[in-house]
């Protein structure tokens, strides 16, 4: 057996380091050990428990009542916001879009056969792109200027009949913008729309950041919110809260069906069966950590993030986009100034690699107005980093020194190769086996994590849509094919 577990951390060494904040990305380190501790053994004692059902296991219920009594103090919920745990960001906001869509439906019998429409910032997450598609959505996405920033009325102008959702973030991945939240909401709820806040991102950090709006349940129309417990909440993975204002919401969440010949089935979220560990792990740390808890780490993260923030506007080159509220930052060349003196930010991304310190690189996206959002690197900024953002500091200034003037990456072969075979034509799309050889011919094949991403985040950005997808599933597809 030994030599199983062995085997596997033989395998772990091969990824990034999910701790001591050396990945700005994907991981949240609060950088208190005792939390890893406190959160392996409450996961171990939940694990043989089955989730599908809390009737038989009830220590799930009084958790999740826990785990919910805390999010909604934290979010200003009344006793009417009701909610559930689910598995994660994605499944909080796929279950928000259901919820409104069904409720739609319900309320617009005349509409019926129409599809009900999802407005949003073109710089909401991706989970909200996925909900669209997933229960037949049109997706709405209102541009941004090239900073993130939506402005309220772009959205609002859109609200109408046949909306079902309006989503604004708080703060939003790509530039950590807080969206314009009461003004939007309070349209929404003038309409009769329901508006829901992602603050899967910042949720459990923006209650305790200075000098904010209220962006949470204090704004009236405001009617579902998701926060990530396995974020800034600094459980485990496979936890976030979804919380819903009104109970006849919640309950549009669930599943139930006697319909079948075995036992009746209830699910409030999209799975069935489903580990309690996640949840027994983020009970135990919210738990821990209470209110002052997550105010000192929050604490800790403005700390860094004002000295990351004035570190950038030293860097010639180098630019923070935006004025982004919370934790996360996106670094972007400041074009002002002339192509000798940029740092690309892809580049930048490259070159920090070789410092130890991995930021994640973000392509550049022309809206549908024509505007583009610049190609970023992002960078999430976790509790940890307070100890090491001197030697953060001095490695972003060094990798920038290395880099600048150096152009960014140029796809130009390779689009042209992709032209000459006819992708992106009439939608065409490479096959499994012509997308790999596309990518090995683009220098992918091995495990990419160390890989120069400045070329392969070019590619994605001028490729259409539909072929840069097919080559991005071919990539992930390969890594774990026997
Ligand atoms: C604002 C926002 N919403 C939703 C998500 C999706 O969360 P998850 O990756 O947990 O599914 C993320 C993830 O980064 C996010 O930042």
């Amino acid at each position: 057996m030994s030599d199983i577990l062995e085997r596997l951390r033989r395998m772990r060494a091969a990824d990034a380091p999910t701790h001591g904040g050396r990945v700005l990305s994907y991981v949240y380190d609060s950088g208190l050990d005792e939390l890893e501790e406190l959160a392996d053994a409450a996961a171990r004692l939940a694990r043989p428990l089955n989730g599908l059902d809390p009737t038989v296991f009830p220590s799930i219920a009084a958790m999740e009542r826990d785990v919910i009594g805390f999010t909604r103090r934290m979010l200003y919920g009344g006793r009417t916001v009701v909610g559930s745990v689910t598995s994660g960001g994605t499944e909080s906001c796929l279950l928000a879009v259901k919820t409104t869509r069904d409720r739609w439906r319900q309320a617009n019998p005349a509409l019926t056969g129409r599809r009900p429409r999802l407005v949003a910032p073109t710089s909401a997450h991706a989970a909200f792109t996925k909900a669209a598609q997933l229960f037949d959505l049109d997706l709405d996405l209102v541009p941004c200027s090239p900073d993130g920033v939506v402005t309220a009325s772009d959205v609002t102008d859109r609200l109408d009949d046949d909306v079902a959702l309006v989503v604004v973030s708080a703060p939003s991945y790509p530039t950590g913008m807080l969206d314009p939240i009461a003004e939007v909401a309070a349209a929404a709820s003038a309409r009769g729309i329901s508006c829901h806040v992602d603050a899967c991102f910042g949720g459990f950090v923006l209650p305790w950041w200075p000098d904010l709006p209220a962006w949470d349940f204090r704004v009236r129309g405001v009617t579902s919110i998701s926060a990530d417990l396995h974020k800034f909440g600094y459980a485990p993975k496979g936890a976030s809260v979804l919380l819903q204002r009104g109970r006849r919401r919640h309950r549009a969440q669930f599943f139930a069906t006697t319909g079948w010949a075995g036992y009746p089935v209830v699910n409030a979220t999209l799975l069935g069966s489903r580990s309690a560990s996640p949840l027994a792990a983020a009970w135990a740390i919210t738990q821990h950590l209470g209110d002052d808890g997550y105010r000192r780490l929050t604490g800790s993260i403005h700390r860094v993030a004002l000295a990351v923030r004035a570190a950038v506007d030293g860097i010639p080159g180098l630019r923070v986009i935006g004025d982004p509220t919370g934790p996360a930052i996106a670094l972007g060349s400041d074009d002002s100034l002339a192509a000798p003196d940029r740092v690309d930010p892809h580049r930048l991304a490259d070159a920090m690699l070789t410092h130890g310190w991995k930021i994640q690189p973000q392509p550049g996206l022309v809206q549908r107005d024509g505007v583009r959002i610049p190609h970023s690197a992002h960078l999430t900024l976790t509790p940890v980093l307070e100890r090491g953002s001197e030697d953060f500091i001095r490695a972003l200034v060094a990798a920038a020194d290395e880099v600048r003037g150096r152009p960014p990456a140029d796809p130009r072969m390779l689009l042209t190769v992709l032209r000459v075979l006819g992708y992106g034509e009439g939608g065409r799309v490479p096959g499994p086996a012509a997308a790999w050889r596309l990518l090995r011919l683009a220098g992918a094949g091995s495990v990419p994590a160390d890989k120069p991403t400045a070329m392969l985040m070019a590619l994605i950005e001028r490729l259409p849509r539909p072929v840069a997808e097919a080559l991005l599933i071919e990539l992930l597809a390969r890594m774990s094919e026997p």
